[in-house]
This record gives C-alpha cells, structure tokens and sequence, in this order.
C-alpha cells in the first residue's frame, strides 16, 4: 500500500550537488540494507511482470542490486546489461548521455535467444538516457523489451517520453 511506499522512499537519501552541482543523488544504499523494504521493492516490481517474461536485464551498476533478486523472485534468468570494458568480446555496444558525462553498456553478443521476452530493471528513471540504451541493447541482440520497470521516477526529466512505446513501471514517483 501507500504507506510500505511511504516507507521505501524515506529510505531513500537525497544528496544535493553529488556527484556534481545541480545534480541531486539518489541513494537507495539505506534502502537496501533494509530487509524489509528490500523484500516488498522486489515483490512489488514482480507483479510489473504479470505479461510474462523470460530473463530479467539489470542496468549496471545500480540496476544489477534490484534485477538480480528480481529475477530469482519470477524463477527466471538475469541478464547484466554491462559498462564498457568489462566483458570479453563479442559484444554489442550502445553509447547513451548520461545527467552527467556519457557511458556505453555492453552485451555479450549470442547471449540472448532470439525473441526472448526482456524486463529490464533499474533503480532510478531520470532524462530515460540509459534506459533507452538498455531497450536498445536488448532489441539489437534479438531481444523482445516487455516492460521497464524501475524503483524510482523522477518526474519532469522526459525519462518517461524518451521511453514512448514500452511499458514503463514505476514504484515511486517524486518531483525532480
Ligand atoms: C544512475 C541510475 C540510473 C541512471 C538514471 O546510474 O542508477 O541507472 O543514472 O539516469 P538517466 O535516466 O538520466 O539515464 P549511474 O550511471 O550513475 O551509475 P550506477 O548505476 O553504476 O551507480
Ligand atoms: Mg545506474
């Protein structure tokens, strides 16, 4: 109910001009060293997962910490969605602007069946930058997206719109 989400988001810190000023931080490490709280974000983020789905994508790094127990919580597989530089090739890149500087994500290339139906997770939705990328990755390696579903919305950054055509699930939603 709305007070467990009441609770969830006490949990979360605001960090005013962290990493940089003007930009507010977002940190769920509170958040996840509650049992509790970690136990009903998961439960909640599973029923998103109603349509059906094959394997669950985390966005590095961030995305893997609610993706992972996500996952093993529908009974399917995970999917690390990860930064440049850490998988062996073959892989498959997608370059994305971040709120602050920019970043690649990499996918191992052949690691996804063709078709296979893709939710992809990850702690906070801002201007959608590496979302898309996440959608974009997952589509080019044959993937089907069938939702994205994260913790945190902040609104009024077009995260949302950037992500126009997909199922966008969000469990909390705050003001930017
Ligand atoms: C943060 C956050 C989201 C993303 C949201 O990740 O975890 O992944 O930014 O911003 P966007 O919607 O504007 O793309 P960050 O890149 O800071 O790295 P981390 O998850 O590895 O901590
Ligand atoms: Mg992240």
């Amino acid at each position: 109910g709305s007070e467990r989400a009441a609770e969830v988001l006490g949990l979360i810190r605001d960090v005013p001009d962290y990493p940089q000023p003007g930009v507010t931080f977002r940190d769920i490490t509170g958040l996840l060293a509650d049992g509790r709280a970690l136990g009903d974000v998961v439960d909640s983020l599973a029923a998103f997962a109603a349509g059906g789905v094959d394997l669950v994508a985390g966005l590095e790094a961030r995305g893997f910490l609610i993706g992972a127990p996500l996952a093993t919580r529908l009974g399917v597989g995970f999917l690390p969605l990860r930064k440049a530089g850490k998988l062996p090739p073959p892989t498959e890149t997608v370059t994305y602007d971040l709120e602050y500087g920019t970043a690649s994500i990499e996918l191992r290339t052949g690691t996804l069946q063709q078709g296979a139906r893709v939710l992809i997770v990850d702690d906070v939705l801002a201007t959608g930058g590496t979302a898309a990328a996440g959608v974009e990755l997952v589509e080019r390696c044959g993937g089907v997206v069938v939702g994205v579903a994260f913790l945190l919305e902040l609104d009024g950054l077009g995260g949302r719109s950037r992500l126009a055509g997909h199922q966008v699930d969000t469990l909390l939603r705050v003001e930017s």
